[in-house]
């Protein structure tokens, strides 16, 4: 099925500060609005003057509401600080959605698992799941290095359950959020997760253990956003008829099904 994709000049609503360095931007954006689904991205232009800088911005749609989508970003380097500056009625040139999502899947348990900024792309997701089947539990995990990284919480509240770790114990469970993964005692369930690589390979191992299903949404550096470039190779597990196969993050993911990715 071919995928519905714009480039739009999106109205900003709003830009505001969540935490020392994390943003929420909510921007007017009717057609990819429209069309998103959970785990996509947009490529957001964050030229300022001129060209400069020439390459669009990676971001994973955060939430939907009508003909709005924010995105939560943290600022990092020159992009999401300029992202960072922009004003209610400023237009912001956004191209998406862009990707392949989450896919959400009939068990009756499903747990999202969101490693410091990788909580982005899970409230949407969590938003659909309640939406798309109301009687499925839904279980939050978010960890990050201390209280003050915690993000969001109180937006998943209306979802299901959230549990919280940090590196340094100052809020929630000291240790890593996979730690509470693998305390969860149920059987039917999916696991959905974004995050730094190493949490989502130690995640990807546990549910091999359990035996649930387990979804991880990449991120590398992007150039293009399209499959056009080869930016984002990354090379998936094991060989494929005796050769080592590289995937695009951009098109065949940001999302993939966790053993092509570790076996
Ligand atoms: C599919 C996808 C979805 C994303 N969603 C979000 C999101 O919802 N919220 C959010 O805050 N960030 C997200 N990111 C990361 C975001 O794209 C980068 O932080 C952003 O491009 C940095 O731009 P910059 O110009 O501010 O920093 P730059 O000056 O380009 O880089 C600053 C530093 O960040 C590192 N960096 C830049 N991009 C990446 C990357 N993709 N992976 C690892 N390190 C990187 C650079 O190596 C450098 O050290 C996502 C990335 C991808 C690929
Ligand atoms: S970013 Fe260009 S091919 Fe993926």
């Amino acid at each position: 099925m071919a995928r519905l994709q714009y480039i739009e000049d999106a109205l900003v609503q709003s830009n505001d500060r969540v935490n020392h360095d994390t943003f929420e931007i909510v921007v007017n954006s009717p057609q990819i609005s429209k069309v998103a689904k959970p785990g996509q991205f947009v490529m957001v232009s964050c030229a300022k003057t001129g060209n400069s800088p020439l390459l669009r911005r990676p971001i994973s749609i955060y939430d939907i509401n009508g003909e709005n989508f924010s995105l939560l970003y943290k600022v990092v380097g020159s992009g999401t600080e300029i992202m960072s500056e922009m004003s209610i009625g400023d237009t912001v040139s956004m191209l998406g959605p862009l990707g392949t999502g989450f896919n959400i899947a009939k068990t009756k348990h499903h747990c999202l698992i969101g490693g410091g900024i990788g909580i982005a792309p899970l409230l949407y997701l969590a938003r659909i799941i309640r939406q798309s089947t109301p009687d499925s539990k839904i279980t939050i995990l978010e960890g990050a290095r201390n209280s003050s990284e915690l993000l969001i919480q109180d937006k998943f509240q209306p979802f299901g359950e959230m549990l919280v770790s940090t590196d340094d114990g100052s809020e929630g469970h000291h240790g890593f959020v996979s730690e509470l993964l693998d305390r969860l005692s149920t059987e039917n369930m999916t696991v959905y997760t974004c995050g730094p690589n190493p949490m989502m390979e130690v995640i990807a191992a546990i549910c091999r253990k359990h035996n649930w299903d387990c979804q991880v949404s990449m991120e590398t550096h992007m150039a293009c956003g399209m499959g056009a470039c080869l930016g984002c190779s990354f090379l998936r597990a094991g060989e494929h008829e005796g050769v080592e196969k590289y995937v695009h993050v951009c098109k065949d993911g940001p999302v993939f099904n966790a053993e092509e990715i570790w076996a």
